[in-house]
């Protein structure tokens, strides 16, 4: 009866908050989370915490180790692998628009809209949690999310 004090911790169903860790250490170091088998990463940037989907939209690369940029006031993560820029806030990918026919002009920020799958951060007491988003819409990011189950993030 060795196995009767062990509890299986189904984890495929939690939805709601996620323990992530220490306000204090998360604030110094982003950090990458595994939920409902979903690699997250969360980080810490100009006074507010994010958390969104890991693999980039565009092809998997390890936003987690992505630069952090200002763009039109909105602050992005540059994927390390191709250098897409996604808003922290809200996962939208944004591009520089070039009208051809007008190749004088600066170039302009768009939004290509919602393009990875971003989650809500709670801080409690110094703790930080991480509920999953549950929108039902199908986000660009999920393809990668769903097919990086069971391989971990590499560096
Ligand atoms: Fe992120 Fe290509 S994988 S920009």
């Amino acid at each position: 009866d060795e196995d009767n004090s062990i509890k299986k911790c189904n984890k495929k169903d939690v939805d709601g908050p996620v323990y992530i860790g220490r306000e204090e250490d998360l604030k110094k170091q982003r950090t990458t989370a595994r939920i409902n088998d979903r690699e997250i990463v969360v980080l810490y940037h100009d006074g507010n915490f994010y958390a969104m989907d890991c693999r980039c939209y565009h092809a998997g690369g390890p936003l987690h180790l992505g630069e952090i940029e200002d763009i039109n006031g909105q602050a992005c993560i540059i994927c390390p692998w191709h250098k897409y820029k996604i808003t922290l806030a809200t996962g939208e990918g944004l591009y520089q628009a070039v009208n051809p026919r007008e190749p004088s002009v600066t170039p302009k920020w768009q939004s290509k809209g919602v393009k990875q799958r971003t989650h809500h951060v709670t801080v409690e007491s110094g703790n930080v949690y991480v509920t999953l988003s549950d929108t039902a819409d199908s986000i660009d990011s999920d393809y990668y999310a769903e097919k990086t189950i069971n391989t971990s993030l590499k560096k």
